[in-house]
Formats: C-alpha cells, sequence, structure tokens
C-alpha cells in the first residue's frame, strides 16, 4: 500500500503546526501535532516537562508517541524540529506517510520564534547564535528524510498550496 499519511518536519517557526491544521481542514482529514499529543498525555505543556523531567524524557516520550501514532490512516501528522533526529522517528513515521520538510531560511524562524517563551532548547542560552547552530546541524537530516521539500518563509496558506501542488503530482485528489 502507497504512504498515506502526511508527515510535517522542519525547525522550529516553519509552521508545521498551523500549516498541518490547515492542511488537514482542506483536505478533510485528521490532524495529529505530536508535541500537542505528549502535552495532553502529561497535562504539560512542552516546556514545563523540560524543566521538571528534562529533555531525555521528553525524547523518549516523543519516540513512544510517534511509534503510536505512525500505525494511523490518512492523517496529517505534525512534528517538533527535533523529531526526526531520532531514526527511529523518522523511520517509523516514514513507514506510512510522505515527508514534507517545511524549509525555512533561518532570519525566517528566528523572526517567528522571537520572544516566544515555549522553545526550551533555546530558553537561558544566545537563543539566535544556539538557532543557527540546531538548524545548520538538523538541515542535512531533514533533506535527508523529505519526501518533498517545500519553501515555507510564505504564508500559512501559501505554504498549504505548495503542499497540495506537490500532493497532486503524487495522485493525491485535491478538493477545488
Ligand atoms: C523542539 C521543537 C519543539 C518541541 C520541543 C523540541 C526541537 O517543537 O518539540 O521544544 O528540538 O527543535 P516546534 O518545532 O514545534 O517548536
Amino acid at each position: 500500500m502507497p504512504p498515506n499519511n502526511i508527515v510535517l518536519i522542519g525547525f522550529m517557526g516553519a509552521g508545521k503546526s498551523a500549516v498541518g491544521a490547515e492542511l488537514a481542514r482542506i483536505l478533510g482529514r485528521q490532524f495529529c501535532d505530536i508535541d500537542r499529543e505528549i502535552e495532553d498525555e502529561f497535562g504539560m505543556s512542552i516546556s514545563n516537562i523540560f524543566a521538571t523531567k528534562g529533555e531525555a524524557f521528553f525524547r523518549d516520550s516523543e519516540i513512544k508517541m510517534c511509534s503510536r501514532v505512525a500505525l494511523y490512516e490518512n492523517i496529517v501528522i505534525s512534528t517538533g524540529g527535533g523529531c526526526f533526529l531520532s531514526a527511529e522517528n523518522a523511520i517509523n513515521l516514514s513507514k506510512n506517510g510522505i515527508v514534507f520538510y517545511l524549509q525555512v531560511a533561518i532570519d525566517t524562524a528566528l523572526k517567528r520564534i522571537h520572544n516566544d517563551k515555549c522553545r526550551p532548547m533555546l530558553d537561558g542560552c544566545d537563543a539566535e547564535n544556539t538557532a543557527r547552530l540546531l538548524m545548520a546541524r538538523r538541515e542535512p537530516i531533514y533533506e535527508h528524510f523529505a519526501d518533498f521539500i517545500i519553501d515555507a518563509n510564505g504564508s500559512i496558506i501559501e505554504t498549504v498550496n505548495l503542499i497540495l501542488r506537490d500532493l497532486s503530482k503524487v495522485g493525491e485528489p485535491i478538493p477545488v
């Protein structure tokens, strides 16, 4: 069976959650945001999970959540920016999913996440430098697992339309 989930990956500030929700609405599919599912599971924000239980606990929860979510069919899945750093997550979600890497320039990402208090990876450090370092390290990984690379520097709807254009190439019926 061809992969039928749609999986959005990319750096913080790429718009994965907002684009995923809108894409799911247009396609009439269910939407699943891995970070929101983890927050619901523990009844805490991601920032709180990082602060009270640590990053390793979050990454472990992310792996468990991805393996569960990968079993769904025909849904749109948004991932956190570090999700595909785990080969296990990448393999699980790619097995039954077309992977779209929402690519943004570092300056776009920085503008979008500026003053955002819910990015624990950038807390308590020089956020701009750390973001640049993380982006440089992660970009090759996102590219490696991407079936399609999407320019996500524009608006939510522009990004959604670029995804729809690529989906139509792989035979997804696009509502008019
Ligand atoms: C993370 C990105 C976050 C969230 C967590 C870790 C990362 O998601 O999963 O704070 O390592 O880049 P967003 O990409 O939605 O900000």
